[in-house]
């Protein structure tokens, strides 16, 4: 088994509650990027993206992702759009097992439902812009995976359970 578990996938999906309970399992660390992001800059990610733009967001997402691959014995929930760049698509796919998380777009809605914290939701209705992104991204995710695991109406907890059995060989 690779060193490092990257999960991808669109926001609400769960990549933070999976990512957790799956670290539990292979006695791994668990990392979230944006959290990252979050720690070092002293501001949200809703911040981030006022102040400097998605760009500027876009830009810190690149050498944070650049800065955790070197890390090992680690999971990690990478933002919604990482895979979008060439370089952190590259990194991932060097530095361990990429895992895509795929929900359908109306999990993704309800998920999403009560949380602030995601600037890209903001500009509209926030099930129109899930599905452009998942239209746009899926096909991207399904190309970087080496495993795909659908979350509609399954637990967290049974996710991570098939993850890390399929991880683990059994
Ligand atoms: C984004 C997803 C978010 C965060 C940012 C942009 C995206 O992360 O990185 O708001 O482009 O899909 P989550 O997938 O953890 O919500």
């Amino acid at each position: 088994m690779k060193k490092n578990v990257y999960l991808i996938g669109p926001m609400g999906v769960g990549k933070s509650t999976i990512g957790k309970a799956l670290a539990r399992h292979l006695a791994m660390d668990f990392v979230d990027s944006d959290h990252e992001i979050e720690d070092r800059t002293g501001a949200t990610i809703s911040l981030i993206f006022d102040i400097e733009g998605e760009d500027g967001f876009r830009a810190r997402e690149i050498s944070m992702i650049a800065e955790l691959v070197q890390r090992s014995n680690i999971v990690l929930a990478t933002g919604g759009g990482s895979v979008m760049d060439e370089d952190n698509r590259r990194a991932l796919r060097k530095n361990g097992v990429v895992i895509y998380l795929s929900a359908s777009v109306a999990t993704q809605v309800k998920r999403v439902r009560n949380n602030r914290n995601r600037p890209l939701l903001e500009k509209g209705d926030p099930e129109q812009i899930l599905r452009a992104l998942w239209e746009e991204r899926d096909p991207v995710y399904r190309q970087e995976a080496d495993h795909v695991f659908p979350t509609d109406d399954r637990s967290p907890a049974s996710v991570a359970r098939d993850i890390a059995k399929e991880l683990q060989g059994a």
